[in-house]
């Protein structure tokens, strides 16, 4: 007889994007003559860089003749593509980290949720709330929780991230042995200070333990004091993964490309307390389960670098910036006290009431779409999260609509 995973049962629900997007979808079939602004789900909308797009055709073109066609590529991705990433976003920075460190892949959620089955189902986990749930649900999945009882999963470690500690979890008081964190952060636009991050891979060196950083959103940090990378920081290289996305850098949500580093230094240990170099067990995995990114994405992806794709890409992220700039302004206007924005796509709203009527009211009454905070995790209730990614145009007209349906 054929048997399921039974930790799929413990899950809540349907995933929260997909969730969000069959209430809209509800919504619009009742009033299909309401015009939706959609700044729930972090979905960019402006073009590709023209950078990219004629790297892209020029890649394409190249797969139309038998001498310059590619099949399989390398499951670690191009050389070409590797070396300006780390050339760009590390070593520029200080950062010591190898092209052979990274893995291409087709997206940070995959990878961020792939990642945990190099890892032994009986570690404890700590995990943030709110918390971008992939990393949750996916331990979830694999058996790493128990059930899921007074509003969250037995057995997780939850590092609380409130309005009190300005949104940055306290370390954990007792030992665990896995760490997600995420800066800026998803879903509260919290940054982390180079001190707060070295005291992480402080406890993270002392507890032989693991950080997994999602810095998939380091491209909209404005203060230049914040670190972009956790390899900035000194020790990291032995206790950090770190996963990377050129989704909100460069506008590739539907195009996908992303990279995880993954240090050679990088080690946990086996039941004797032998260490194992993670490096090689993610190319094992990696290797076997992928087969790398399409050529013509990478040197999509690639152009990034480019000079041109540089400051096109840059000129994306201001204009999203901007959008959050506006965003704020007029939240806190309306008397809402708002966290993130400044160095983050997300404005993380406080919303006097509870977040799901929240979303409610502003999708009914404004036909604007925003995420829920409860749907990121229990200390998520009573907020809301605007993303920036629209056009100012539809970010203005949410802005009206919402103070018209608020007053
Ligand atoms: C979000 O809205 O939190 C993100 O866009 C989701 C994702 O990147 O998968």
């Amino acid at each position: 007889m054929i048997r399921i995973n039974e930790n799929y049962l413990k899950l809540q629900s349907s995933y929260l994007f997909s969730n969000i997007a069959q209430r809209v979808s509800a919504f619009q079939e009742n009033h299909p003559e309401r015009k939706i602004i959609k700044l729930g789900i972090g979905d960019v909308t402006r073009a590709l860089p023209s950078a990219c797009i004629h790297a892209f055709h020029t890649a394409v073109d190249e797969m139309a003749e038998d001498h310059s066609f590619r099949g399989y590529g390398p499951e670690q991705g191009y050389a070409c593509l590797r070396e300006k990433i780390a050339e760009n976003d590390f070593r520029a920075r200080g950062a010591d980290v190898s092209p052979q460190e990274i893995f291409v892949s087709d997206g940070a959620k995959c990878d961020t949720g792939n990642i945990q089955e190099l890892f032994a189902t009986d570690i404890r986990i700590a995990i943030p709330d709110p918390v971008y749930p992939v990393y949750l649900d996916t331990n979830v999945m694999a058996g790493r929780t128990g059930l899921f009882e007074k509003d969250r999963y037995q057995g997780v470690v939850y590092l609380d991230c409130t309005k009190e500690n300005e949104f940055i979890p306290e370390l954990p008081k007792n030992s665990v042995d896995l760490i997600y964190l995420c800066f800026p952060n998803n879903p509260t636009g919290a940054v982390a200070t180079r001190d707060i991050l070295k005291s992480w891979v402080d406890y993270a060196t002392e507890n032989h333990a693991l950080i997994l950083y999602d810095a998939a959103y380091e491209a909209f940090v404005r203060d230049e004091t914040i670190p972009r990378s956790i390899y900035e920081i000194d020790g990291a290289r032995e206790v950090a993964i770190e996963f990377r996305s050129f989704s909100k850098t460069a506008g590739f949500t539907g195009t996908r490309c992303a990279y995880t580093v993954v240090p050679k230094t990088c080690i946990a240990y086996d039941g004797l307390g032998k260490k194992h170099f993670l490096h090689a067990m993610w190319n094992r995995r990696h290797s076997t389960k992928f087969n790398g990114v399409s050529y013509p994405v990478q040197k999509a992806a690639e152009a990034v670098y480019s000079e041109e794709g540089r400051i096109q890409a840059r000129a994306l992220i201001d204009y999203y910036m901007k959008n959050a700039a506006l965003i704020r302004k007029e939240m806190a206007g309306l008397g809402y006290t708002c966290a993130g924005g400044d160095n983050s796509p997300y404005i993380w709203i406080e919303g006097k009431m509870d977040s799901w009527g929240f979303f409610d009211l502003l999708l009914n009454k404004a036909g604007v779409v925003c995420t829920p905070g409860a749907g990121f995790g229990q200390c998520g209730e009573g907020f809301i999260r605007i993303s920036a990614f629209n056009s100012y145009e539809n970010v203005k007209e949410a802005m009206v609509r919402i103070k018209e349906a608020l007053y």
